[in-house]
């Protein structure tokens, strides 16, 4: 999830929490959805993978997902594996929960943070006079692509802008009350979505960077990562949502670390120099873009980045790296929590993709259950003619 959802976190500058809390009942209400997903993904999920895995026409399907060379086509095999799913009663329950809680986030959360909607709004005017550290940039004319335009990611009413507090929604209830016990989308039971980000970024190659920069980077709860494991480098940022920037501005100077944010549509114009970064991020982005604009993008990507830089990705894994089963829970936020790209991209590769952008050594594996978080990380050749010829 893009807004920050962990604030508990000693390198928090002084005075850069609330020392309000929700109300009781504002807070009970995220706590039983929580309680309730951790109930359905930790308890109802393995019940229904059982049943799948004991049904004939089940095995069936998984014998023949195992056996399918990388990369063919496994949609036909994912809705005949959907309709045995969903002759199982457990499954149907466990699915019904995973998207009235993905719902009910907004419908409790917004009210949650109404009752204390003054008391955000003062503490956020009085960090106001925190210095911001870094650069904010939201003058460029930025069209909108028609594949972000209208679309409620996850199911945020009005999308990634529709509320100004969401910032608030996800530090102070989503995020500690219902994120914080994983088993949601790709994000595994238990699974702790800080630990993740900063063990992807562990998969940098070299020991130190120069400039880093990260595409879709929305409230910088990746370039916070970023910071923890590569003090030393130079962190920049681009996105679509001019709220999510301020407020990924805003979180990283309470932190006390500077970066550098613009408004850009990465895929079409960074608006960054040629050969200017030693290190690319990108972090839950691809999923929510069509194939032909992530192809867009890394060509773009590849252009403003040095010669011997690398690029280090995190999405859900492809439909061709987790069982019969999985393949069927990561297919249904497609239809079900508003993600309209997800199975087109998990169907198709990302590997292929930056190979066909001119990266070189690309590779890709799962550092977490489930395949998740999902790493596939390149490089840009160092000598381009080189490789040419
Ligand atoms: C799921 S969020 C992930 C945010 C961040 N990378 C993180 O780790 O929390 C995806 C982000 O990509 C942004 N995005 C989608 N398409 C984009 C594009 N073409 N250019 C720049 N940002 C984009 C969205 O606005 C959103 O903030």
């Amino acid at each position: 999830m893009t807004f920050l959802t962990n604030l508990d976190d000693k390198t928090l500058k002084d005075g850069a929490v609330p020392t309000f809390a929700l109300s009781q009942r504002g807070r009970a209400g995220m706590q039983l959805l929580g309680a309730v997903q951790k109930y359905s993904s930790g308890v109802l999920r393995p019940i229904a993978a059982e049943n799948f895995a004991a049904d004939k026409r089940g095995k069936a399907l998984s014998a023949e997902h195992e056996a399918a060379a990388p990369g063919e086509s496994a949609r036909d095999r994912i809705n005949a594996a959907r309709e045995v799913c969903e002759s199982d009663n457990v499954y149907r329950l466990e699915r019904f929960i995973q998207r009235w809680v993905a719902e009910e986030n907004f419908n409790r959360g917004i009210p949650a943070i109404e009752e204390r909607r003054e008391k955000f709004e003062a503490f956020n005017a009085a960090q106001g006079d925190t210095e911001l550290l870094g650069t904010l940039d939201l003058s460029a004319q930025v069209a909108l692509p028609k594949y972000y335009d209208r679309v409620e990611w996850h199911l945020e009413p009005g999308g990634w802008d529709g509320y100004d507090l969401y910032g608030a929604l996800f530090a102070y209830g989503v995020g500690p009350y219902v994120f914080s016990h994983g088993g949601y989308a790709a994000v595994g039971v238990g699974d702790d979505i800080t630990k993740q980000r900063a063990n992807t970024i562990r998969q940098f190659p070299k020991e130190s960077y120069g400039r880093i920069y990260e595409p879709g980077c929305g409230g910088v709860s990746t370039l916070k990562a970023v910071n923890s494991v590569f003090p030393e480098a130079e962190l920049h940022g681009s996105d679509l949502s001019p709220l999510l920037l301020k407020n990924g501005q805003k979180m990283a100077s309470r932190f006390g670390f500077p970066v550098h944010l613009k408004l850009a549509d990465a895929a079409h114009d960074t608006g960054e120099a040629d050969e200017s970064y030693d290190g690319v991020i990108t972090y839950a982005l691809h999923h929510e873009l069509p194939p032909k604009a992530n192809r867009e993008m890394f060509r773009e990507l590849f252009r403003i980045m040095k010669p011997g830089a690398d690029i280090v990705i995190s999405d859900p894994p492809p439909f061709r790296a987790v069982s019969m089963f999985h393949a069927v829970i990561l297919d249904w936020d497609t239809e079900h929590r508003e993600e309209p790209f997800f199975s087109a991209v998990l169907h198709d590769s990302l590997d292929a993709m930056l190979e066909e952008a001119g990266f070189t050594n690309v590779e890709s594996y799962a550092i977490g259950q489930d395949q998740y978080p999902w790493v596939t990380r390149a490089v840009k050749p160092a000598t381009l003619a080189a490789e040419a010829a």
